[in-house]
């Protein structure tokens, strides 16, 4: 018999259509997020579960879906399901690796340019037409410069180097911290406390875990050298938004650009982006055709292999294999 496979989402590229001559697929047809009743009632029925980073994988979930024996989610951070629940009942969970560390890269560094250099300021500046009033002047919008300056990235993995190779290109000294030490050309390895000490930028690019959450608390803020600039576009809940602002607010740190936030979509209400020199963007770090098209390729991959008796050829935790 056929098995059968939920898709949380519409996904691009043809994936979906190869996976249907090997499975009978329930895809999600409408917009947005699908609902939690939803998704539970078309999981509890399925084989395999392809999903995106904003369904949570829960103990509550796998406890109503009795022939769920395999998890593909198209995104590389798995911090939305529950692994330990996965691994307890021997289900393979795939990610998605290795191609969205470019365009994750370049928008981390998109966003430190656009802060550092106030674009979307003198944007609306521009398009509301208050530059026709002041014409050029030696101190219009003034930023940071980046060239000399020192780049702390916190997570040394693949995305995390991507970015120092950027920096580099750019003229910047980085330094970096990552859980485990890690020697890397280019890269001086720090303690934590040295890379919020002596940088003028900090780029996050650690993956959201117990040890990681809530990192840059307020203390972690507050030994951050008075003047800089802080880019997060690994997950939220590494940095305490309120914390942040506050910060901002105080001019301790000059700026900062976050792609990814505590609870997503946040509010307009949140504290930050109301805050000075706080650039946003809505978790578009591997939103290019390109990176989006080979995460689904990968996601639909990993529950093909999955479904028709292979081990997932991206797997996060290999070990249910043993
Ligand atoms: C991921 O895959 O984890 C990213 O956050 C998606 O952009």
């Amino acid at each position: 018999m056929r098995k059968r496979v939920f898709v949380s989402h519409q996904l691009p590229g043809d994936g979906l259509a190869k996976l249907a001559e090997h499975c009978e697929l329930d895809v999600w047809q409408g917009e947005g997020k699908v609902p939690r009743d939803y998704l539970l009632e078309h999981a509890a029925k399925a084989d395999g579960l392809v999903c995106l980073l904003t369904e949570k994988i829960d103990r509550a979930l796998l406890n109503v879906c009795p022939r769920l024996s395999a998890v593909s989610s198209m995104s590389v951070g798995v911090d939305h399901v529950d692994v330990s629940a996965l691994n307890e009942k021997k289900i393979p969970l795939g990610n998605t690796p290795g191609v969205l560390v470019d365009a994750t890269a370049d928008l981390a560094f998109a966003l430190l340019l656009a802060v550092a250099r106030r674009i979307p300021e003198g944007d609306q500046f521009v398009r509301s037409g208050e530059w026709e009033g002041v014409s050029w002047s030696p101190t219009l919008f003034l930023g940071h410069s980046v060239a000399g300056k020192t780049l702390g990235i916190v997570g040394l993995g693949e995305i995390g180097q991507a970015v120092a190779r950027r920096a580099q290109g750019f003229g910047m000294k980085v330094l970096g911290w990552s859980r485990s030490q890690r020697d890397i050309p280019g890269i001086r390895y720090c303690s934590f406390d040295e890379v919020l000490a002596r940088s003028d930028f900090v780029s996050i690019n650690v993956a959201l875990a117990e040890q990681t959450r809530n990192l840059f608390d307020q203390k972690a803020l507050a030994r951050m050298k008075p003047g800089a600039i802080l880019v997060n576009t690994a997950r939220g809940g590494i940095v305490d938004e309120s914390a942040l602002a506050a910060s901002l607010e105080t001019g301790h740190l000059a700026g900062a650009a976050f792609d990814v936030f505590e609870r997503e979509p946040t509010s307009r209400n949140n504290p930050l982006l109301h805050a000075p020199n706080f650039v946003a963007a809505p978790h578009t770090g591997s939103a290019t055709l390109d990176a989006r098209t080979a995460m689904a390729d990968i996601a639909l991959e990993n529950i093909l292999a999955a479904m028709t008796g292979r081990p997932m050829p991206h797997c996060f935790n290999p070990e249910v294999y043993a």
